[in-house]
């Protein structure tokens, strides 16, 4: 196409033959020899062009070649007419290779195949997709997948060509009979009940999936039948997704974590206290701990809410915050300060429990900051869902996860303007317990419980 420009060939003097794919402007045909000055086309053409020249149209060189000659000659704003017909003919091509490439994102499935063992003995996980497209689109659709399965090794195999990604390139192979995606019944089976544990909940919208699956696209859809227990759960799906990511994400690199998780779990926005907690107790820690998240605990709408570090070993043992030591001493507080704990909410700044094994001992560690502040998204949501009137900040680690401020509970006791809750600061109950002697003990004591009934006063 550019040595016809560069020769000024118009378009109706050119016969078209489209007998192998080749790209528009792509290193098919060289540029011509001491060049003419390179083509500058409207941004609206070239977009155009990227589409259609995926059309299985074999008219479709020509028609984009009568375009490129029109808006070359001086019609630049031809684009706009759409009442010209080859404006419009163009467009509804482009259309059509959209909606193909839509439907291939939205449709397409992978099977998980074992590959034969290599000479090392070892076998690999390949998952294998057949798709068949109206139009050339598998590379213009590629991006998607490698985005999304970057780290499986895929193939996706079509009539009129294959993608192959090995996580770290992708090669564009030649096309493949539908035999090597395998039919048979028992990889169907196979095949449907790992659908049901893959299943890709984030890409389900029920409306988009009535509106836009022809039935074309269900034979290759074996989990057709499963599909409605499955959109019926998705949020939750997704939300446990997305944690896991977040939490992944985290870990490989926890500057960018905290955005990385508000960012990741606000597009599927937990919405209610209950989804929030299904979504971080199927998280991984997003700090080195045990796996179990201990959930704060008391009702939704609870007048006070106390928050501490983060659970301890009995607390992991048991699921639940505050039941062992430092938990019983904040229990006679409560009670002498006049709070009943089944009224009242209590949750820690970070949800996992962190620890040094020791023996068949597990000692507590205390989280660093930032750790501490990984966990603050899932602080402030949770908050926000139980709204207490006032919070309460139980030691250091709490006071950073609630204010994102290394402050200290010491210099800051009392009360304090915490950003959408009334606030009040005072020492953790394991504090009380390290103090070395009894009548300082006793003491410090009195100061907590006299905290408790301030805060008690305040809400009242
Ligand atoms: N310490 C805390 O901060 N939280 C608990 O749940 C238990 C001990």
């Amino acid at each position: 196409m550019r040595r016809l420009w560069d020769a000024r060939t118009p378009a109706h003097e050119v016969a078209w033959n489209v007998a192998a794919e080749a790209d528009l402007f792509g290193d098919a045909l060289p540029a011509t020899p001491g060049a003419a000055p390179p083509v500058v086309l409207p941004r609206a053409l070239a977009e155009l062009i990227e589409a259609v020249v995926c059309h299985s149209d074999s008219e479709r060189y020509a028609l984009l070649y009568q375009a490129i000659w029109r808006v070359l000659c001086g019609e630049r704003q031809l684009l706009e007419v759409s009442s010209d017909p080859l404006v419009h003919r163009l467009g509804a091509m482009a259309k059509s290779v959209r909606r193909d490439i839509h439907k291939m994102h939205a449709f397409l499935r992978f099977r998980e195949l074992v590959d034969p063992p290599t000479s090392d003995g070892c076998s690999a996980v390949h998952y294998v997709a057949w798709f068949e497209p109206q139009h050339h689109i598998l590379e213009a659709a590629s991006g998607f997948f490698v985005e999304r399965f970057r780290s499986m090794t895929w193939s996706i195999l079509a009539p009129r060509g294959s993608l192959h990604w090995d996580r770290t390139a992708l090669r564009v192979g030649p096309p493949a009979p539908r035999g090597e995606v395998s039919s048979s019944d028992d990889i169907e089976v196979a095949w449907r009940s790992y659908y049901e544990s893959v299943f890709n909940p984030a890409r389900v919208n029920p409306r988009l999936m009535r509106q836009h699956m022809p039935v074309k696209y269900w034979r290759n859809l074996p989990e057709a039948d499963a599909i409605s227990d499955l959109v019926r759960d998705a949020p939750r799906r997704v939300q446990e997704m997305l944690a896991r990511e977040a939490a992944a994400s985290a870990r490989r690199d926890p500057r960018k974590a905290v955005a990385a998780m508000a960012e990741a779990i606000e597009q599927g926005g937990p919405r209610t206290l209950e989804e929030l907690n299904r979504t971080i107790a199927a998280s991984p820690p997003l700090s080195p701990g045990a796996d179990r998240a201990v959930l704060g605990e008391g009702p939704v709408g609870a007048a006070i809410a106390f928050v501490g570090e983060q659970p301890g070993d009995q607390e992991e043992r048991e699921g639940r915050p505050f039941v062992g030591p430092a938990g019983r001493l904040l229990d006679r507080a409560l009670a002498e300060a006049g709070i009943d704990r089944a009224k009242a909410y209590l949750t820690n700044a970070v949800k996992h429990f962190k620890y040094e094994p020791r023996g068949k001992k597990r000692l507590h560690r205390r989280p660093n900051p930032g750790e501490v502040k990984r966990y603050r998204w899932w602080l402030q949501k949770e908050l926000a869902f139980v709204r207490p009137r006032l919070v309460v900040a139980l030691g250091n680690t709490a006071l950073l996860g609630l204010t994102g401020e290394p402050l200290s509970v010491l210099k800051s006791r009392g009360p304090l303007r915490l950003s959408g809750f009334a606030g009040y600061a005072t020492v953790h109950p394991a504090y009380l317990l390290r103090l070395p002697d009894e009548a300082t003990r006793e003491a410090a004591y009195g100061q907590f419980r006299d905290d408790l009934s301030r805060a008690a006063q305040l809400v009242a």
